[in-house]
């Protein structure tokens, strides 16, 4: 069979297209349709033939029901045998959009539908191709999402394509879905509402809505050998990529540790953007670490990516299991088949974040620092390891700066290259492009060697804040000093003009302004010491080793 394409940017612009997915939809044929959380293979719910080609076309075990799509809320009431107060508040509250209401259902709705079962899922979504199509066919559509059964679900037509080619009539392009993971689904048919699956739309939201309801156990762990699943589609193997994913739950900073040590037993990572600098593997990356809206977006996108990219073991990252994080986590626990990896506490040490702006004194501190037995990952000495002569990074920066930032011996000229990364914005911002993940990788590397053998390791870093290092430190500290006794420092001690100085302070203000979180502030400029600052420090160090028993 051959798939057609369509794109409908705006089904008021559109009018044949969605006529003719109608018609097809119309005559018994099944269609995929873009929705708000993920594409949808649909065909008339009301027509046994046409929904068993769903199930033919996805691979579909057949005692796993269906979700119908209406483009109106009086329709509930030609599907749904009962429609009880809290169906009514939740479509008020969250139709249309990413929310379905399992209720018990009419006659009308076939066998095929249901799944055997006596209730039927019902969902009104948002997307305006979504409704157009529904409302053009006349009936109401079963769709389940238009993966291959067991893969992850597909936000894109690309990823229809990509499973469905040759199988379906048609696949409407809507463009990417807006929230990337599958609605929530929740039961008003049994005693007490209860959520069977987490999604955009959350447990706090819905008790917002209509008071108490439940979270199935189902949801975060896997189904107990022998129980019977509140949901069919609890029971299958679900939104896995072939590769073997593992999640190792927690905080960035024990991902990392785990990555590093276990790094020889994956070859990628599934990470958080900002975090692929501080990881041994290539990392592919789902949304941000504090915006769940943008991991949903990202999740099936970003598992199809490590497929494409032939990843055979992957250790993944996720967030907390609340509130949309828990519909997330639903999503990535089962992709991983419920693998969970996590190291013992034993023999680890802690690490220290230290900056501050040029010309603050950080290397006094840190050289008091190792000679009381704490192990110092230098970014400067880091820096210069990875532009050592014949280095990659070399190379690219002389592409990027001209092959005259190179002494004779073939090393870097530091000030030649200073004056050209530093005259405007966007030097500095190739320069960083080029230097910062080589930098940060060795520097977390060589921090964490240290932390596994239970020392103190000190990140030493001018941008500890701004790279995101500080998420890796248990304590951070910043050294500070006037801008003149600074200003002074750095024209005795590496020979800048006034100009080359001023520069630098200025690429350094964002930084200045966020190590204002640090935990503590070291003062170096007279009447302070850096001894006594340091041994305010050290006491600190000590209590927060003696508090964890490190
Ligand atoms: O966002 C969505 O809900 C997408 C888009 C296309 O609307 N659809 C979707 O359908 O995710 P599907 O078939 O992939 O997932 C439906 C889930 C399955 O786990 C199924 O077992 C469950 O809902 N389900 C459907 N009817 C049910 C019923 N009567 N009782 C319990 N669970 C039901
Ligand atoms: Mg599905």
């Amino acid at each position: 069979m051959e798939t057609l394409v369509y794109k409908i940017e705006d089904p008021k612009n559109a009018p044949r297209q969605i006529a003719a997915a109608a018609a097809l939809l119309k005559a018994g044929e099944v269609v995929a349709i873009p929705t708000e959380t993920v594409y949808g293979l649909a065909a008339n719910a009301l027509d046994p033939a046409a929904v068993k080609k769903i199930f033919e076309a996805k691979g579909r075990p057949q005692d796993n029901p269906l979700i119908v799509h209406i483009a109106e809320k009086e329709a509930l009431y030609e599907i749904a045998a009962e429609v009880p107060e809290a169906a009514l508040k939740l479509a008020d509250a969250f139709w249309p959009g990413p929310l379905t209401v399992i209720l018990p259902k009419k006659p009308c709705i076939p066998d095929a539908v249901s799944g055997g079962l006596s209730t039927v899922a019902v969902r009104m979504p948002s997307h305006p191709t979504a409704r157009a199509i529904i409302r053009a066919a006349g009936v109401p559509l079963a769709a389940p999402s238009a993966n291959l059964s067991g893969f992850p679900s597909p936000t894109t037509a690309g990823h229809v394509l990509d499973d469905m080619n040759g199988r379906v009539p048609m696949i409407v392009d809507g463009g990417p879905c807006g929230f990337g993971i599958e609605s929530t689904v929740i039961t008003l048919a049994g005693d007490k509402p209860r959520i069977l699956r987490p999604g955009a739309v959350t447990p706090e939201q819905i008790r917002a809505a209509i008071g108490e309801t439940q979270v199935d156990e189902a949801v975060l762990k896997p189904l107990k050998e022998g129980a019977a699943a509140a949901s069919p589609g609890m029971k299958y193997r679900h939104y896995s990529p072939n590769a073997a994913v593992s999640v190792v739950p927690g905080d960035l900073k024990t991902f990392v540790s785990y990555v590093l040590r276990h790094r020889e037993e994956a070859d990628h990572c599934l990470c958080f953007e900002g975090e692929e600098a501080f990881l041994p593997l290539p990392a592919f990356t789902y949304g941000r670490a504090d915006e769940p809206l943008s991991q949903t977006r990202r999740l099936f996108d970003a598992l199809r990516e490590l497929d494409e990219a032939g990843a055979s073991r992957v250790f993944a990252r996720a967030p907390v299991p609340e509130g949309i994080g828990l519909g997330v986590c639903n999503r990535l626990y089962r992709a991983a088949g419920f693998t969970f990896l996590t190291d013992p506490p034993e023999n680890q040490g802690m690490i220290l974040g230290i900056c501050g702006a040029s010309g603050a004194g950080k290397s006094t501190f840190c050289s008091l620092l190792a000679q009381k037995g704490a192990v110092i990952a230098d970014a400067d000495a880091a820096a210069r390891e990875v532009m050592r002569a014949g280095s990659p990074v070399l190379e690219a920066l002389c592409a990027a700066f001209g092959a005259d930032i190179l002494l004779p011996d073939g090393s870097l000229d530091r000030g030649k290259l200073s004056e050209r990364a530093f005259r405007d914005q966007e030097s500095t911002r190739k320069l960083n492009a080029v230097t910062h993940p080589a930098i940060l990788r060795l520097l977390v590397r060589t921090a964490f060697d240290a932390f596994h053998a239970g020392k103190t390791a000190v990140i030493d870093a001018p941008l500890l804040f701004t790279a995101g290092l500080d998420r890796l430190c248990d304590l951070t500290a910043v050294v500070t000093a006037p801008e003149e006794v600074r200003r002074r420092r750095i024209a005795a001690r590496d020979g800048l003009s006034d100009a080359a100085i001023d520069a630098r302070f200025k690429a350094q203000r964002g930084e200045a302004e966020k190590a204002a979180a640090a935990d503590i502030i070291l003062r170096n400029y007279p009447p302070f010491t850096p001894e006594k600052e340091c041994g305010r420090l050290t006491d600190t160090i000590e209590a927060y080793k003696k508090e964890r028993n490190i």
